[in-house]
């Protein structure tokens, strides 16, 4: 903890999913270089309120944001009542997710429908809203090392990750060059609901660095991204390698 330190100055980050796991350690992480932190999240409305407390320690700003993503009116509403709360939103990071099973034989159109909202519908409306606003800033969005790959364990989930990862690279020559759009693909970090550190620890054995990663591993992509001003339209793939093969 800071003490007897003024609030620090520097710009707002928007962490959509921000309350929780990866998306949480990236609010943690921006909060301890200076950065203001607006963390959205869902369901997890304590978690919200706790880590906002804990980021306060850090004499940044931080205000919490409900949002059900698959909900386009609540959806548009979000860069809105943040920047009602902010005057200086610098950065959006659409780092919500599900990962949830499913196939062409499989499929229902509800599955289909609830990952497409929040890992495209949502990142479009949110991207539009925050280019309106801000004006100038970055947008980074967090897709998976499998977007190179064709697993279709969860086809859904993958197919609107693909599909986020053509958004980072047309949105990244639209709102050129006032707003630079970059986007960070995770491997194995943290496991999904349900398993175990092992699990991934047993996957981790066939990529090239042998071992999962940690979620600060993703907030220092993050980090680097937001600061380096002259890279638009990159992914970088923070896997251990995962993606060469
Ligand atoms: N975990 C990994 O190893 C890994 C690997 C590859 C890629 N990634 C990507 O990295 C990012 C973070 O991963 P993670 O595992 O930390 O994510 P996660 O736990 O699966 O999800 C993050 C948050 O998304 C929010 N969310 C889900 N549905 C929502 C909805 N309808 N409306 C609003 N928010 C919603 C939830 O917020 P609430 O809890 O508030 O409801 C949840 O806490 C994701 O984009 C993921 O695809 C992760």
């Amino acid at each position: 903890m800071l003490k007897n330190q003024a609030i620090r100055t520097m710009g707002t980050i928007l962490i959509t999913g921000g309350a929780k796991r990866i998306g949480a350690q990236i609010s943690l992480h921006l909060a301890k270089s200076g950065y203001s932190i607006a963390i959205h999240y869902n369901h997890s409305h304590k978690e919200a309120q706790n880590l906002a407390k804990k980021i306060r320690h850090y004499k940044v700003r931080c205000e919490i944001f409900h949002t059900d993503l698959t909900n386009n009116e609540e959806v548009a509403a979000l860069i809105p009542a943040v920047q009602k709360k902010f005057s200086n939103l610098q950065c959006l990071v659409n780092c919500a997710s599900i990962f949830e099973n499913s196939s062409l034989l499989t499929e229902n159109l509800s599955d289909f429908n609830r990952h497409f909202s929040i890992h495209l519908k949502a990142p479009f409306i949110l991207s539009s809203q925050f280019a309106k606003h801000s004006k100038r800033g970055q947008i980074i969005n967090i897709l998976d090392t499998n977007i190179v790959k064709n697993k279709t364990a969860h086809l859904s989930y993958l197919l609107s990750k693909k599909s986020l990862a053509n958004l980072t690279s047309l949105s990244a020559v639209e709102l050129a060059p006032h707003i630079r759009v970059n986007a960070v693909a995770p491997g194995l970090i943290l496991p999904p609901d349900g398993k175990k550190s092992e699990y991934l620890e047993r996957l981790a054995k066939h990529i090239p660095l042998k071992r999962k990663g940690e979620p600060a591993d993703i907030a220092k992509a993050v980090q680097f991204l937001l600061e380096n001003t002259y890279i638009t339209g990159q992914t970088i793939f923070v896997d251990g390698g995962e993606h060469l093969i």
